[in-house]
């Protein structure tokens, strides 16, 4: 049985990415800080480890158990904050991802799944954005995410890690038999400030502009089911298992959803008013994001099952409903 170290399983996307490695029969370990992941979010099929990787010799200790693959979710992700607090950017992000990679070195880990982001590319040059695209980070966040990846070039080059890395557009939904019901706190993602306005713990929300070159005015993005994201990061794992190879792809349903379809749909399937007002345009917000993924089909066979706008948006509101306490 295959033994994965999954690093930030407590959170939204890593508590999925366990679920699918525990759903096809893996032997998973859970490492958190609980900083932003919740107890909530831990599986009794896993073992947890209350660990961080800013503490280097810990890490390496839980690391020596031995695992074949080791799934790196743990970081900072809020763009705008990453411009005034880069230095918090740089110790999580740079100096845990060198911790856990030279970890996962000293301690035999040969292949490490990277959760990067659409942030390493910045603006758009072209739609949709696929791997050559030009890789010109406009936020520290996603500088970070993109020296992460060239620094596992270079491990993969010098000492044989295979990695792969996984770059998630708009990350949203919930898995849809219910067994993840942990929420973010503070959110800042467009689908749950919906869906707390439509649970009435907030009363209102903003729409970040709507006088951008779009079909309403307000900014196109590809948000893809995180179970999709999940499933994905299994079938990596196994592609780098067996074809001793490293890669790296872009991941989105490749379709794109204003900022307003996706409330007036939300309006519709949750019955709730869902109060939004315009506001200013969001500092360092492109027009349009929408991915090519045909690398991922191509490679990996991935095809996204749960993505589209009508599962995103219910898959989300069985959570939000149920943790409020609504009918
Ligand atoms: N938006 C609103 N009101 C809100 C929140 C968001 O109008 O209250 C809009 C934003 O302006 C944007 C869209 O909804 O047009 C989506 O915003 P998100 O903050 O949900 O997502 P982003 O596209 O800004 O960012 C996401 C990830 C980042 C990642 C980036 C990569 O959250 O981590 O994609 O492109 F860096």
């Amino acid at each position: 049985m295959l033994k994965i170290l999954v690093i930030g399983g407590a959170g939204y996307i890593g508590s999925h990415v366990t679920r699918e490695f525990l759903d096809r029969g893996y032997t998973v370990t859970v490492l958190d800080n609980l900083s932003s992941g919740t107890r909530q979010n831990i599986f009794g099929e896993a073992a947890f480890v209350h660990g961080d990787i800013m503490q280097p010799l810990h890490l390496r200790e839980i690391m020596a158990e031995g695992y074949d693959g080791c799934v790196h979710l743990a970081a900072l992700k809020a763009a705008g904050e990453s411009m005034v607090r880069p230095e918090a950017y740089a110790g999580m992000n740079l100096a845990g991802t060198i911790n856990i990679l030279n970890a996962a070195l000293a301690t035999g880990i040969p292949t490490m799944i990277f959760s990067s982001s659409a942030a390493i590319f910045g603006s758009p040059r072209y739609l949709p954005i696929d791997e050559d695209h030009p890789k010109e980070p406009e936020n520290f966040y996603g500088f970070t995410k993109l020296e992460i990846e060239r620094l596992m070039e270079w491990y993969d080059r010098l000492k044989g890690l295979k990695y792969a890395s996984i770059r998630y557009f708009n990350a949203a939904g919930y898995d849809i038999q219910g067994r993840i019901q942990g929420l973010e706190t503070n959110p800042e993602n467009l689908l749950p400030i919906v869906m707390e306005t439509a649970s009435g713990v907030r009363k209102g929300m903003k729409v970040f502009g709507n006088d951008y070159p779009t079909r309403d005015g307000t900014c196109i993005r590809d948000y893809v089911h995180v179970s999709d994201l999940a499933s994905a990061h299994v079938t990596a794992f196994e592609y780098l298992v067996e074809k001793k190879k490293s890669l790296s792809v872009n991941l989105g349903s490749e379709t794109g959803i204003t900022v307003q379809e996706m409330i007036q749909r939300a309006r519709e399937i949750t019955g709730q008013p869902i109060p939004a007002a315009m506001s200013d345009r969001r500092p360092g917000d492109p027009a349009e994001l929408v991915a090519s993924s045909k690398k991922a089909r191509g490679l990996l066979g991935w095809i996204p099952r749960y993505s589209d706008i009508d599962t995103l948006i219910d898959s989300t509101w069985k959570v939000y409903r149920n943790n409020f306490g609504l009918t």
